[in-house]
């Protein structure tokens, strides 16, 4: 028999959010896997560091600077990454925000700012890539979710109601486009040390609290989501479909 693989050479991979934490381990970890990748974010220097990283490794990588929450430039990102490498078989959408305040306090501002990325950004970046993977009848998307799509977590209900969201368009992605050979999935992280979440850090009590909640008892690293993403990048994963992957510790397991 034929082991699946991981193996994504010949493929072109857009991440978005790709400039920092996740995004970057995410962009690196697949191109180390064969993929073209395409880095994008708002900020040019962060995508060009990054694609700078992957080329002196000897992989193919463009940088863009696309803000997710600008639908124009949705297109421009798809149109340019066809100029550059023909075809999109993978796309993570894994640029998000988040606003921490008790819900009394949050403004239309931050409720506008965080559904506009996490939500509306990652369906109509599905959307356009969505359009180029259906005239190809192929495609992966994976789309960054979070434990806040399952539990509460304070002082973050705009989060949590993105993230809720981003589960069922997951779904509804994966029934309608199961026709045309693409696969929807999500990926669903806990507490990861990157730039997002500094702030735990800075606050003893709040890590001890959430290290002591976690059954592996520490923070996720950006490059432990790898795995998952690779997998649902791939063809070991051809089967699965409207699927989310916790990555978390144990975390969702613990129940007291
Ligand atoms: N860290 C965690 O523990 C954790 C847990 C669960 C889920 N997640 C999810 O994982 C994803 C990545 O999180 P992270 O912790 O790696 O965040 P991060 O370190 O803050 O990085 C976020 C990335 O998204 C980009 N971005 C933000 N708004 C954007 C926009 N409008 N258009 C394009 N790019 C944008 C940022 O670049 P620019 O600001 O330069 O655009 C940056 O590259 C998010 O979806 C987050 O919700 C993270």
């Amino acid at each position: 028999m034929q082991l699946p693989s991981m193996n994504l050479e010949g493929k072109t991979a857009i991440i978005t959010g790709a400039g920092r934490g996740i995004g970057k381990s995410l962009a690196l970890g697949l191109g180390a896997a064969g993929a073209n990748v395409v880095a994008v974010s708002r900020t040019q220097e962060q995508v060009d560091e990054v694609a700078s990283e992957l080329r002196s490794m000897g992989h193919q990588a463009l940088a863009l600077s696309v803000d997710v929450t600008v639908m124009d430039s949705l297109q421009v990102m798809v149109e340019k990454t066809l100029e550059a490498f023909g075809k999109i078989d993978i796309l993570v959408n894994n640029a998000g925000v988040t606003v921490k305040k008790p819900a009394e306090d949050v403004t239309e501002n931050d409720w506008d700012t965080v559904i506009n990325t996490n939500l509306k950004g990652m369906f109509f970046c599905a959307q356009a890539v969505g359009r180029q993977m259906i005239k190809q009848r192929s495609g992966s998307i994976i789309n960054l979710s979070s434990i806040g799509s399952k539990v509460a977590i304070s002082n973050s209900v705009a989060y949590c109601a993105s993230k809720g969201g981003l589960a069922q368009v997951t779904r509804v992605l994966a029934v309608e486009w199961a026709k045309y050979n693409i696969r929807v999935n999500a990926v669903g992280p806990a507490y990861i040390e990157t730039p997002l979440l500094k702030w735990i850090k800075d606050q003893p009590e709040a890590y001890g609290r959430i290290t002591g909640r976690t059954p592996m008892g520490r923070m996720g690293h950006p490059d432990e989501i790898i795995g998952a993403v690779l997998y649902l990048a791939s063809d070991a994963s051809s089967y699965v479909t409207g699927e989310t992957i916790f990555v978390d510790g144990g975390l969702l397991a613990y129940g007291i």
